[in-house]
């Protein structure tokens, strides 16, 4: 499973790139706002930014909802950088956006999926990526999980090849339920990434075999 970064923080994506284990970085508008990149070409110069860390996709949002609007917006984030991956809402203007970009050999991130349904038209429609946001579904007591499920089902059913993008994740274990499941990707913050090394019995363990180096070499 490849691991993205869910966030529009550099020091964050540099650490998580240093670890070695970083494939590419998700944003969106909220991540950016939350840095403090506003305006167009501090935007754009952030997004140029992320991709010289890391070597390999990195999602970029469209802010326009419609479908003129998205591929205008898709193709000045594309012109950027190779590495970048336009996202594009799951809406039906959305659909038509992906189907234009897929065309072009352009790949997208259609983001904001909450249902099978719309993982399939995604599909359909070509997309590279798909972000079932499953920390979001069991904020309002569904099942997150059960849709990343259903959806790999899905796909493999009639072999799309369009990866299944585990986004809005919250914790550890979601990372290894997502590894469990099949998902080709999982997105999530650095702290999730970095507790998948802790375990109590670890720290325990480091702590015996240092303190018995120490007295046999005292
Ligand atoms: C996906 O690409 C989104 O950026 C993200 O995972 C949303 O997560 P949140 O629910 O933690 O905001």
């Amino acid at each position: 499973m490849k691991f993205f970064i869910d966030t529009a923080n550099l020091q964050e994506i540099q650490e998580a790139n240093d670890m070695g284990i970083l494939d590419g970085v998700t944003t969106n508008p909220s991540l950016m706002a939350k840095e403090g990149i506003t305006g167009l070409n501090n935007i754009l110069n952030h997004y140029v930014k992320i991709c010289e860390i890391v070597d390999g996709p990195v999602s970029a949002e469209v802010i326009a909802t419609d479908f003129e609007g998205m591929v205008r917006e898709g193709e000045v984030l594309y012109d950027l950088h190779p590495n970048i991956v336009v996202k594009i809402p799951m809406i039906t203007e959305g659909i038509k956006a992906i189907r234009t970009f897929s065309q072009k050999n352009i790949p997208t991130n259609c983001t904001l999926i909450f249902s099978s349904g719309q993982a399939l038209l995604a599909a359909k429609a070509g997309a590279t990526y798909i972000s079932p946001f499953l920390g979001r579904l069991d904020d309002v007591s569904s099942d997150g999980l059960a849709l990343i499920s259903e959806i790999r089902t899905i796909y493999d059913n009639y072999a799309f090849n369009t990866q299944i993008l585990a986004a809005s994740v919250r914790h550890p274990m979601h990372i290894v339920h997502c590894a469990s499941i099949g998902a080709d990707v999982m997105t999530g913050p650095l702290s999730a990434i970095k507790a998948l090394a802790k375990h109590p019995l670890t720290d325990i363990g480091l702590q015996q075999f240092l303190a018995d180096h120490a007295k046999g070499n005292s």
